[in-house]
């Protein structure tokens, strides 16, 4: 246990914008910082730091807290082992009482397995260092392959020496369980109890987590002349490591990938390591793993600009073309380097000096578009069938970028690159944009509805008794989006909900998805565009290359008829013109607002009632009966809620 003075001590030291800033590129904005909240997946940033307050808070998806409850949730730590994190990072020296034998117990997996690779890290570090074969074999092994001893140390690396069980055997006399030896993958349980040591005879690569904690291990054979062996070994997939959304070399890179606002992207450890002892330290690898989504999200915390730097070979470059369109997806800018052929990173950069290895970076990185085509055309270039796949291909990856002015640059570039006119090239994609959002459409929908409201599969027509009421929705988004609806109080904040995010919350987030094929895209562009940052205004609709989104702008966006049937705006005062409308339309607003999402999920509610009733006809089966009838009654519940909930709107 850890005594209450030091625990007052880390408190009132503890800042929040440095224990934040340590994982989450912070930009400061008025009092209070911001950044890309690292427990949501975002790309606009909700996720704020107040100095003042000493707290965080994100907007998005509502954590909070101190820098404590930061670390413990970040790093996934305990209480205690928050503090201590803290206390490290300021240099507190932490008091702790003796340790009862529940608290010892209580110790979760976590951070016994946890204790385990620290544990292993230290041992295959000394053995490295001190044991005749570490020194004689592994060191003079690293020697040879040009690394220094500042690395060599820096990123820890080790060595196991060829024996079956010397670290098993010494591990399990310092008390740790042949179990969490096994889980971290270090030794083997065998089925009669005896371990064995998984990693004999080889280099030891730690892998460390963001904040610098050892979960896993790369374990490297020295010769590769047995093609029978794997030349690397890798840590188990356990309660700590995860292979998946792990970074080689993030916890050293982190730093410097905020500072030049940038990451290199390679795919080993030798690479990244090489690398760095050239002094290029914004480096991370995906260690064997193709690039995955959590990869790539843990990069974006600290920069938007990746640069894939592969091996030249037909490998390297299939593994460009598949990381590419994931980069891009995730909004971030994504560059290329293809090194000459038979050179990795690693061996590149051991044969270039520091500053030559830079200029040679800088001159040679392209952005996917002038890497695509170089690659793509090289054998396409005669014939008119290949270049339109190429050109398709590369259309379709431009079509991935969530950010309209983004994409607008790359289809200048692609239409200049490739002789096509930019008109065509935006047709084809917003095409196949609009293709994306009506699937991933499609999917949310039966991904999310509930047993109760599964939809009765009936094709929806395309004007749908419940387009008026998604029309209306649609112009309330579109003139008073950006208006507070109301204000709540959060842990000492006041925050203004917006005309949007509640209708965004409604109708979106409370599956409440429009009806009508021609709302829904409309809506699904809405979302969109505010995901991107882009503000979308009457100008945009009028403007909108589109027909229907002309015609909502034309027929929708003004209110000249149906307003409130409640209790307000009155159809006669409508003649006296549409700028008294909207100046009433504004002082009611937010009852219009609760009044039109009311009577939409009425409508909706009563169609669902419609489909239930013709449902019961036709079914026989008492089962399939006794689904409906339950069905019936929760929809009779969430009606009789509606109703009160506009009857209290009214008075
Ligand atoms: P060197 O060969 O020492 O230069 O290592 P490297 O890090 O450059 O390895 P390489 O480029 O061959 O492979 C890239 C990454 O893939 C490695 O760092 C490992 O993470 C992974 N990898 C390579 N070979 C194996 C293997 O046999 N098994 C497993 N599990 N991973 C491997
Ligand atoms: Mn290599």
């Amino acid at each position: 246990m850890i005594d209450q003075s030091t625990i007052d001590r880390i408190f009132s030291t503890s800042q929040i914008v440095e224990v934040v800033g340590d994982f989450v590129a912070l930009k400061k904005r008025g009092a209070n910082y911001t950044g890309l909240c690292p427990f949501h997946n975002e790309k606009t940033p909700s996720f704020s730091v107040s100095p003042a307050k000493n707290i965080f808070k994100c907007f998005g998806c509502g954590k909070a807290g101190n820098p404590v409850t930061f670390v413990m949730e970040h790093e996934q730590l305990s209480y205690a082992d928050a503090l201590r994190y803290l206390a490290k990072k300021y240099n507190i020296e932490v008091v702790e009482d003796t340790p009862s034998e529940e608290d010892v117990a209580k110790r979760s997996e976590r951070d016994s397995l946890m204790v385990v690779t620290e544990y292993a890290r230290n041992y295959f570090v000394k053995t490295l260092k001190t044991h005749r074969d570490g020194q004689a074999i592994a060191q003079s092994y690293l020697r040879e392959r040009g690394l220094r001893d500042d690395i060599i140390e820096k990123f820890q690396l080790g060595f196991c020496v060829d024996e079956r069980d010397a670290f098993s055997k010494e591990a399990v006399g310092a008390g740790f369980r042949p179990e969490f030896l096994d889980k971290v993958g270090v030794s083997k349980l065998r089925d009669d109890g005896s371990l064995f040591d998984r990693f004999r005879g080889r280099i030891i690569f730690p892998i460390h987590a963001i904040a610098g904690k050892v979960i896993g291990f790369g374990a490297r054979v020295m010769k590769t002349d047995n093609k029978e062996i794997a030349k690397y070994l890798n840590s188990p997939e356990s309660e700590i490591y995860h292979k998946s959304n792990t970074l080689y070399g993030i916890y050293f890179a982190k730093n410097a990938i905020t500072k030049q606002d940038k990451c290199f992207l390679v795919e080993g450890y030798m690479d990244v390591i090489a690398m760095h002892q050239s002094g290029i330290e914004n480096v991370v690898a995906s260690s064997g793993t193709s690039l995955t989504l959590d990869q790539i999200r843990m990069i974006r915390r600290f920069t938007q600009n990746v640069t894939i730097i592969y091996d030249g070979d037909p490998a390297g470059i299939k593994a460009a073309f598949r990381g590419i369109p994931m980069v891009l997806e995730e909004g971030l800018n994504v560059r290329v380097l293809l090194l000459p052929d038979g050179h990795d990173p690693d061996s590149f950069a051991r044969s270039y000096s520091a500053s030559a290895l830079q200029d040679y970076i800088s001159k040679n990185e392209h952005d996917f578009i002038t890497f695509s085509s170089g690659i793509l055309l090289k054998d396409a270039s005669d014939d008119p069938v290949k270049r339109a796949s190429v050109i398709s291909e590369i259309v379709k990856t431009i079509s991935v970028i969530p950010d309209q002015i983004f994409r607008a640059v790359y289809v200048k570039e692609c239409s200049h690159l490739l002789g096509v006119e930019e008109s065509v090239l935006h047709s084809q994609i917003s095409q196949l944009r609009k293709e994306k959002v009506a699937t991933k459409y499609n999917t949310e929908l039966v991904e999310k509805r509930g047993a109760a409201l599964q939809p009765t599969e009936t094709p929806v027509p395309t004007t749908h008794p419940c387009s008026g009421n998604e029309l209306d929705i649609m112009r309330l988004l579109v003139l008073h989006g950006d208006k507070t609806l109301y204000t709540v109080e959060e842990g000492g904040y006041s925050r203004p909900v917006r005309v949007k995010e509640y209708i965004i919350s409604e109708i979106y987030e409370g599956e409440m998805f429009f009806l009508n094929e021609t709302n829904k895209v409309i809506f699904n562009d809405f979302i969109e565009k505010l995901e991107s940052g882009i503000q979308v205004d009457e100008a945009y609709y009028l403007n909108h290359p589109e027909q229907a989104f002309r015609d909502f702008a034309f027929k929708h966006l003004h209110p000249q008829y149906r307003l409130s049937k409640i209790f307000m705006i009155d159809k006669t005062l409508a003649d006296k013109g549409v700028d008294f409308m909207m100046e009433a339309e504004r002082q009611f607003l937010d009852k219009l607002v609760f009044e039109t999402i009311l009577s939409y999920k009425m409508k909706r509610m009563k169609m669902e009632s419609i489909k239930v009733l013709e449902e019961m006809k036709t079914t026989s089966d008492p089962e399939a009966l006794r689904v409906i009838l339950q069905k019936q009654m929760y929809i009779k519940e969430f009606e009789k809620q509606i109703a009160a909930e506009i009857k209290r709107l009214s008075c």
